[in-house]
């Protein structure tokens, strides 16, 4: 059999498309290889929202490309995704090697480029099993036209489109019989969310009440778009996980605005309010970056102290990258790289000691907890996680896969909770 192997960067939309993807070449015949040497077909999924993410995904690429000249030179190379469609055929030209790129643009011309590719190989059409899995990622919308001011994501996923829903349903329907009890809606303004009458609130409630299906998670929530009754709904809805993932960007209002990210610093206060009124011990992560454009001291501090007023559970902060043609490429990027790498620094020791604190605070709670895996094959260690975003670790012989059980928190190691059966 003929075999292929994904390297995937970026986000959870890059893994959902990577999955269907892969799940396509298995049911043309393909085999998953065990890594990128051993595959006839090596697909790269890029990722263009920071400089660091196209450095790495590029030096791999190089790295997949040389092995290929070496040796196996019928190896067949892809690159797909952000970067793909940034970045276009001058992927192919500066290293040899690679066959084809195929821009996030394309999604659909993927399969079609796939079928051309394999007409000479086997193309019979095998039933596989290739979503198994307890949690699956599942894309409710492409695309942004939100236009942030440092954001690449809108150029190279192109505007917002959401799935039709019966088309979503479709597809948890299928992992479910595959095995999955949670999905993931994936989205970059999940809020957004329409299809004729049926916004995001409506999507979730449809959804949770398909039979098989134990937990819903969503991911990301806009701020400027979670309005209270969105955050109403999921207190109502019991299969709906209680985290919100709330990227807040900046505290400064002078930065969110320069941003255009269409809320102030207050706004976003009386969204979080409105989560913790409704849910109050609803999980909130956001993510943030410093060095943008024009902060001054005074703006890092505003994001300073609304870290330490929300108290995020865990937050995902970035050094502001500079990507071309997006708004703020024309803006003066005055701050030095010292400068922004101290703010980083500050910023995250805050925010690890609240989340040391957060994760600690737990202990002795009970927590409801879906288990998905071993920690690592032949481990009796179970991983899984709570209704919030919490990762649990359990010990116990027994397979625990697909299972929601209550667990006793015992205690809390960095970003882990070590819990015990109840
Ligand atoms: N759609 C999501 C985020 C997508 S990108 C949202 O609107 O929040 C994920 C995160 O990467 C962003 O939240 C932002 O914090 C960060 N990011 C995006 N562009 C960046 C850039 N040019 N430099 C640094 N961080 C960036
Ligand atoms: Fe980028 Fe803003 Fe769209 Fe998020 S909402 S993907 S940050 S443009
Ligand atoms: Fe995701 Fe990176 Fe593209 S964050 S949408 S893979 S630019």
């Amino acid at each position: 059999m003929p075999t292929y192997y994904f390297e995937t960067f970026g986000c959870q939309m890059n893994v959902a498309d990577s999955e269907l993807l892969a799940s396509a070449l298995s049911s043309r015949g393909y085999d998953e290889a065990l890594s990128s040497n051993d595959a006839d077909l090596v697909v790269v999924n890029t990722c263009s929202v920071r400089q660091h993410a196209e450095d790495r995904a590029l030096s791999h690429i190089t790295q997949i490309a040389a092995h290929k000249r070496q040796g196996k030179t019928n190896q067949t190379i892809w690159v797909i995704g952000c970067m793909a469609e940034r970045k276009g055929e001058t992927i192919a030209a500066q290293i040899p090697g690679v066959n084809r790129v195929i821009g996030a643009r394309n999604f659909e011309t993927f399969l079609m480029e796939l079928d051309a590719y394999l007409e000479p190989a086997e193309t019979t059409l095998l039933s596989t099993n290739q979503n198994q899995g307890i949690g699956k990622f599942v894309p409710i919308m492409r695309g942004c036209n939100n236009f942030c001011a440092y954001c690449i994501v809108p150029h190279v996923r192109g505007p917002e489109i959401s799935l039709p829903t019966a088309a979503i349903e479709e597809s948890i329907w299928s992992f479910i019989e595959s095995g999955a009890k949670e999905i993931t809606l994936l989205g970059q303004n999940v809020n957004s969310y329409r299809d004729g009458d049926i916004d995001f609130s409506g999507l979730l409630a449809r959804l949770h009440d398909i039979p098989g299906l134990s937990r819903i998670r969503f991911t990301t929530s806009h701020p400027k778009d979670c309005s209270e009754k969105l955050v109403k709904t999921i207190a109502g809805l019991p299969k709906v996980c209680k985290h919100f993932h709330l990227p807040v960007q900046s505290g400064s209002d002078k930065i969110l605005r320069v941003m255009n990210r269409k809320y102030t610093r207050d706004d976003y206060m009386r969204v979080i309010d409105a989560v913790l009124r409704h849910i109050p011990d609803a999980d909130i992560t956001t993510d943030a970056m410093v060095g943008f454009p024009g902060e001054t001291e005074a703006d890092f501090l505003d994001t300073l102290s609304l870290f330490n007023r929300v108290r995020f559970t865990t937050a995902f902060m970035f050094i502001y990258s500079k990507r071309d043609n997006t708004a703020a490429a024309a803006m003066d990027d005055s701050v030095s790289i010292e400068e922004k790498k101290q703010r980083l620094k500050t910023l995250i020791d805050t925010q690890t000691a609240i989340t040391k604190q957060r994760y600690q605070a737990c202990v002795g709670t009970s927590l409801s907890v879906l288990f998905t895996a071993r920690q690592e094959e032949g481990d009796k260690m179970w991983m899984g996680q709570d209704n919030g975003c919490k990762r649990v670790l359990v010990s116990c012989n027994e397979p625990l896969a697909g299972m929601i059980l209550p667990i006793r928190a015992l205690r809390s190691s960095g970003m882990t909770i070590v819990g015990e059966r109840e």
